[in-house]
C-alpha cells in the first residue's frame, strides 16, 4: 500500500513538472515570436486631407461598411476591449482618434499603412489580432480615404485603456495554428503590391470586398464555414457560403443575400445573430451587394469547413 501511495505521488508530481515545462515552453516561444521586430518601411501612400469631404466620405463608407474598424476599435474608434478571461487573455483594440490616449495624436501617415497593411506597429512590434492579413489587398486609393476619415474623426478620451495580456490558452491556440495572432507573420512585407480590380459588380471586385470586408476571417479560407476560432462558444458557427445546396447559399436568390445582408433575416425568417455583421453589411451599396453575391457564386460549392 505505501509502495502505491509513494508511486501515484511521483506520477503526480511527474505530472506536474511535465506541464510546468510545456507551459513555459509555450510562453517562451509564443512570447519570442510575440516580441520579434519587425523592419517594414511601407510604400508611400497619397492621404487626402481630413478636410476633403468627398475623400472624407468614401472613408468612412469603407471603415462602417466594408473593414468594420468599428466592431473591434467601438463606436467612435475610441478604443475598446475586444477579448478580456484569463484562459485567451486581454485584447484591446486602441483608440485610433486624437485624443488622450489616441494613437493619431504622434501618428504619421507611415504608421498608419504600416500599422493597417502590415499588422506592424511604429515599434516594429506585430500588432496582436488586428487583421491586417485582410486589409493587405486594400488600394492605395481606398487606404488613404480610410485614414483621412479615422483622423477627421473628432478625438475621444480615453487614456486609460490597460495593456495586453495573452492567456494561456490564448498561445496554445496560437501555437497550434488555430488562432490567427499575429497576422503580421503570415504577410509577406516585401512582395509587390497585388492587382486592384476596377470597382464594378464582377467576380474579381466582389472578391476584393469579401477579403478587405473580413468574411474569409470568420467563414474560413475557404468561405465554407464553421466554428470561428478562438470564439466563445455561445457564439454560433459561421455558415457556409458557397453553392453548396445542403449546407450553404446554393438555393438562395440575390434577393434572398441582399435581405440577409441588410436585415439579417435568413429566407426562412429567421433572425441571423448579431456576431454576423449585418448591421455593418446593411450599409453596402447595391452594387457592392451584388459584386460580392458574383464572388460568392463563381466558388465550387463545398461541404462545411471544405478548402
Ligand atoms: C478584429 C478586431 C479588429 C478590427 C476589425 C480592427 N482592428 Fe485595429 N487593432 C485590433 C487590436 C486587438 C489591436 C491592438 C494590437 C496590439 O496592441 O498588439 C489593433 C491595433 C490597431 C492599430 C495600432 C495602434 C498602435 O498601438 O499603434 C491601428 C492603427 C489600428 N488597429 C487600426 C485599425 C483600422 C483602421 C481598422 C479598420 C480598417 C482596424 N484597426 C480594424 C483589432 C482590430
Ligand atoms: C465576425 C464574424 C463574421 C464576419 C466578419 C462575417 N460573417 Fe457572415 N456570419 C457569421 C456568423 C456567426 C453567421 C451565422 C449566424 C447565425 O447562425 O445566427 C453568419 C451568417 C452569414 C450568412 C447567412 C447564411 C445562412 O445560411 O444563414 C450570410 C449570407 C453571411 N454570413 C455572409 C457574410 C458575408 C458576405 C460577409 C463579408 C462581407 C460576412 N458574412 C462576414 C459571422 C461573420
Amino acid at each position: 500500500m505505501r509502495n502505491l501511495t509513494r508511486w501515484l505521488g511521483w506520477l503526480a508530481a511527474s505530472v506536474l513538472a511535465l506541464a510546468i515545462v510545456a507551459l513555459v515552453v509555450v510562453y517562451a516561444v509564443s512570447g519570442w515570436r510575440m516580441n520579434r521586430a519587425y523592419a517594414v518601411e511601407p510604400e508611400p501612400v497619397a492621404i487626402p486631407a481630413a478636410t476633403d469631404s468627398a475623400a472624407v466620405a468614401r472613408g468612412r463608407y469603407i471603415v462602417q461598411a466594408i473593414t468594420k474598424c468599428e466592431d473591434c476599435h467601438g463606436q467612435g474608434l475610441g478604443g475598446a476591449t475586444f477579448n478580456d478571461d484569463l484562459l485567451l487573455g486581454r485584447l484591446i483594440a486602441d483608440n485610433l482618434t486624437a485624443g488622450e490616449g489616441g494613437v493619431a495624436r504622434d501618428y504619421t501617415d507611415a504608421d498608419w499603412v504600416r500599422a493597417i497593411r502590415h499588422g506592424v506597429s511604429p515599434s516594429g512590434k506585430p500588432l496582436l489580432f488586428m487583421p491586417s492579413l485582410e486589409y493587405y489587398p486594400l488600394s492605395d486609393a481606398d487606404l488613404g480615404n480610410l485614414v483621412a476619415y479615422v483622423k477627421s474623426l473628432p478625438p475621444v478620451d480615453n487614456p486609460d485603456l490597460p495593456g495586453n495580456r495573452v492567456g494561456p490558452l490564448g498561445r496554445f491556440l496560437f501555437l497550434s495554428g488555430q488562432l490567427d495572432l499575429l497576422p503580421a507573420e503570415k504577410i509577406d512585407h516585401d512582395a509587390p503590391r497585388p492587382p486592384v480590380p476596377a470597382a464594378g459588380k464582377t467576380v474579381d471586385y466582389g472578391r476584393y470586398l469579401a477579403t478587405t470586408g473580413g468574411c474569409i476571417g470568420c467563414h474560413g479560407p475557404g468561405f465554407s464555414g464553421g466554428k470561428i476560432p478562438g470564439a466563445p462558444p455561445e457564439i454560433p458557427p459561421a455558415r457556409n457560403l458557397t453553392p453548396d445546396p445542403e449546407t450553404g447559399l446554393g438555393n438562395w436568390t440575390i434577393a434572398d443575400f441582399e435581405i440577409a445582408l441588410r436585415t439579417g433575416k435568413r429566407p426562412d425568417g429567421t433572425q441571423l445573430s448579431e456576431f454576423m455583421p449585418w448591421k455593418a453589411t446593411a450599409k453596402m451599396t447595391d452594387q457592392d451587394l451584388e459584386a460580392v453575391w458574383l464572388f460568392l457564386r463563381s466558388l465550387p460549392p463545398k461541404p462545411v469547413g471544405g478548402r
